[in-house]
């Protein structure tokens, strides 16, 4: 079965592929390697030893993408992970979040659209729910006002999805809201590739430890929470990757109660980023340099996934735990910066 995984060489999309491929699925990435390099190819092929497809491709190209489903008949399904992801940056460059996101999300599914049957999982976020009023967060909690325009092309991204399944019955589509995808393959051939200065916490506090940065800046410890530092449900890559193909799966044998569905993927723990630099002290030995700044605009204080619904109806579960997370992201660091 061929399956196309958008922004496949990329962090979520490359472990997405290893998974895919390890349960005997054809893949053809596409990706225009805007986040991503080649190199994250070999990393791929080094893990499960199949060279799977490379197109190199920008989707918001509209003839290209429907040159490539022509060309792809037998593309049964597709995992959309390509999207531009750095709040910060759509907050400044809203139109290019806007086009990038939505844009090649409409391509897409005007392509599967075209098919007799055809399946979509769609890369969404806990940003939707921005800070919501009960934790743990079930998918029922609401949607609330995004905080970004990043976070604004989630929500409309699953609306979008929502009212074409609608209307389109043969698109089958499941809608995954990850919580805070971290760590890297234990085989250390793939992993986070930050370009740049890292915005997300682990990929600092590895760059930290290895010294590339003088000291990690904690924003804020004046929360209403364990130790006032701010709390996150830290998810290990490699569970979330398995997550989209037991989605997938579900969809391929029918097992879903509507044509579009959402599910929480997430391990169901919150832990404060004074835990994370626990865990990453423990599991590296080393002493990691903070200081606690102001916090920072956007932040919620604390999310954490209710994962019942994905445990009961996926049947999936979180496996790993914040250490392996963390022991697998200095892993990946060190050969990085080795
Ligand atoms: C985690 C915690 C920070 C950096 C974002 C996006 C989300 C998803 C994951 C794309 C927060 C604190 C961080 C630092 C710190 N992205 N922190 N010092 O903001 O929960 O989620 O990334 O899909 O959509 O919103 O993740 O890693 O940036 O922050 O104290 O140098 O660590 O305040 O409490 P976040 P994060």
């Amino acid at each position: 079965m061929k399956i196309v995984v958008t922004g496949g060489l990329g962090f979520i999309g490359s472990h997405t592929v290893v998974e895919l491929q390890n349960k005997g699925f054809e893949v053809v990435i596409i990706d225009n390697l805007s986040n991503s390099s080649i190199e994250v190819l070999d990393g791929i092929i080094k893990i499960t030893g199949k060279k799977p497809e490379f197109i190199e491709m920008d989707l918001r190209d509209k003839v290209e993408v429907g040159n490539f489903f022509k060309k792809h008949a037998d593309v049964s399904g597709v995992i959309h992970f390509a999207a531009s992801k750095a709040v910060g940056e759509s907050v400044e460059n809203p139109l290019l979040y806007y086009e990038n996101n939505l844009g090649t999300l409409v391509y897409i599914l005007q392509q599967l659209s075209k098919k007799a049957e055809s399946h979509f999982i769609f890369s969404s976020s806990c940003t939707v729910y921005g800070q919501a009023d009960e934790l743990p967060i079930t998918e029922s909690a609401p949607v609330k006002p995004a905080e970004s325009p990043y976070g604004n092309t989630k929500q409309v991204g699953e609306e979008i999805i929502r009212d074409t399944c609608k209307v389109k019955t043969e698109l089958q589509a499941i809608a995954l809201r990850y919580f805070n995808p971290v760590g890297a393959h234990p085989s250390v051939e793939i992993g986070e590739l930050p370009l740049g200065v890292p915005q997300n916490l682990i990929p600092y506090i590895t760059q930290t430890g290895m010294g590339m940065r003088d000291q990690l800046s904690v924003y804020g410890d004046d929360y209403p929470t364990q130790d006032g530092t701010a709390v996150r449900d830290y998810i290990h890559v490699v569970d979330l990757a398995k997550a989209h193909v037991i989605a997938l799966q579900r969809l391929i044998d029918k097992k879903n109660e509507s044509n579009y569905e959402v599910f929480n993927i997430g391990t169901g723990t919150g832990s404060s980023v004074l835990e994370v630099i626990k865990s990453f002290e423990k599991v590296s030995g080393k002493n990691l340099p903070y200081k606690i700044v102001g916090r920072r605009e956007g932040d919620v204080v604390a999310a954490y996934a209710d994962t019942t619904k994905a445990n009961k109806k996926l049947g999936w579960k979180a496996e790993k735990t914040l250490d392996d997370a963390l022991a697998s992201a200095w892993k990946w660091e060190q050969k990085v910066r080795g």
